[in-house]
């Protein structure tokens, strides 16, 4: 792998600071996350390595499953066991649930700026009441479409602006003898489709009234119908090796010239970048079909559990948050994650053309939370409101209209 050169000066001076700290308050931070693939490993070294420099040592805790949906399941378990890890990923409207019970560690001794640091799309999702009680990582975009340019070349093809060019370009690949379209059938794959799916249809401010405000109207239902109905033209391009194949080998069946495109959150671009591919030259990076002024965000947050009473696992706690926050790591972090860094006082220089695109887009498209990735929603309603997509898109015979009429139920027995 060759680091960025600002990714080598910050491995030199992180040592050099390393070297010359000696803390006599060392200790253990255990800590649950999904970060399971090469390239989420990677990102994750920088945060325990630079934990470790500090005399800490962290516990690793990871339960597989892209999506995080079996790591809150863990958690729960843990929880309500009165036994949760130091630290946890939570993200979106589960930070405040989780903060309600009373079990997290408002991070009001950090001395972080945070207005000025985060931008208010982040902190919105940190506060609880008057406290901040989350530490974000990164910003991911979801909505996003990756093609392999040798194919794309090979077969002379554009990249596709609508579903039906999508189909289209799909079906072409697969003609070829590549898979087209390389998805997972993993129900939260099948909401990250659909959410791409339902922006294009429907534009980001009926989505957002919809799946974040849940305020439908009737003709809220028309287009939802409209949506399902496209979401459902997909379904006969995804290939039959499909079921539960992983994010991860999605990425790498585009990285090794099997898979014409992937539909999917930024995080591919780590896992692209681990394999050695460079964007522009061998992939490219783009919005989903019909997403383009939309940025669908999803971010990485850390949570940190009350329940450790000893002076010793607090600083530790204490001082993962602040590696987490730490400009230089989140530098070195998302270089390798994909995704941009929450801070927004950091130069866009030290990132690759997608992530700069990422920046920007950040900046001037309208932003809406990520209904796939559990940031519009508790995890409860977003259980369920996956749980219909999924079954709708493996079900032919649910119609659309069913499916809508379903979606308001999950809505409505989740609230
Ligand atoms: C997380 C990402 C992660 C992805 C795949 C998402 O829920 O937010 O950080 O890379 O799942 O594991």
């Amino acid at each position: 792998m060759r680091l960025s050169r600002p990714f080598c000066h910050w491995l030199i001076a992180a040592t050099l600071t390393a070297t010359s700290a000696s803390p006599s308050w060392a200790a253990k931070v255990e800590a649950l996350h999904w970060w399971t693939s090469d390239s989420e490993s990677a990102a994750l070294n920088v945060v325990k390595e630079s934990l470790a420099k500090q005399g800490h040592q962290w516990q690793d805790f990871a339960i597989v499953g892209g999506g995080g949906g079996s790591a809150m399941t863990v958690l729960r378990t843990r929880a309500m066991s009165g036994n949760p890890p130091a630290s946890a990923q939570i993200k979106g409207p589960d930070i405040q649930e989780w903060a309600s019970l009373g079990l997290l560690q408002p991070l009001t001794p950090l001395a972080l700026d945070w207005e000025r640091i985060f931008p208010a799309t982040v902190t919105q999702h940190l506060r609880y009441q008057s406290e901040h009680v989350a530490i974000p990582f990164n910003i991911h975009r979801v909505n996003a479409l990756w093609l392999n340019k040798a194919i794309f070349d090979e077969l002379k093809l554009t990249p596709p602006q609508t579903w039906d060019e999508f189909i289209s370009a799909s079906q072409t690949i697969s003609q070829a003898g590549y898979i087209g379209f390389a998805h997972g059938l993993q129900p939260w794959q099948d909401a990250l489709l659909f959410e791409s799916v339902v922006i294009a249809e429907l534009g980001p401010q009926v989505y957002r009234q919809i799946f974040v405000e849940h305020h439908i109207t009737p003709s809220h239902d028309q287009k939802l119908v409209a949506a399902f109905r496209q979401f459902r033209a997909l379904r006969p391009i995804v290939d039959d090796q499909a079921i539960d194949r992983n994010w991860d080998t999605n990425a790498r069946l585009l990285a090794e010239n099997k898979a014409g495109m992937v539909l999917m959150g930024n995080w591919v671009k780590g896992e692209l970048q681990l394999l050695g591919l460079v964007p522009e030259k061998d992939y490219l990076c783009l919005a989903a079909p019909g997403n383009g002024q939309t940025f669908s965000y999803n971010i990485d947050t850390f949570v940190f559990f009350k329940h450790h009473q000893g002076t010793d696992a607090k600083q530790a706690q204490q001082a993962l948050a602040e590696t987490i926050a730490d400009p230089e790591i989140q530098i070195a972090f998302n270089q390798l994650k994909g995704s941009i860094p929450a801070r927004q006082d950091i130069s866009p220089a030290h990132f690759d053309f997608c992530s700069q695109q990422d920046i920007k887009d950040f900046k001037q498209f309208e932003r809406v939370p990520s209904l796939a990735q559990g940031m519009a929603n508790t995890g409860l309603t977003q259980n369920a409101l996956v749980d219909v997509i999924s079954h709708f898109f493996n079900h032919p015979r649910v119609t659309p209209e069913q499916a809508v009429q379903q979606l308001h139920v999950a809505i409505k027995a989740t609230q």
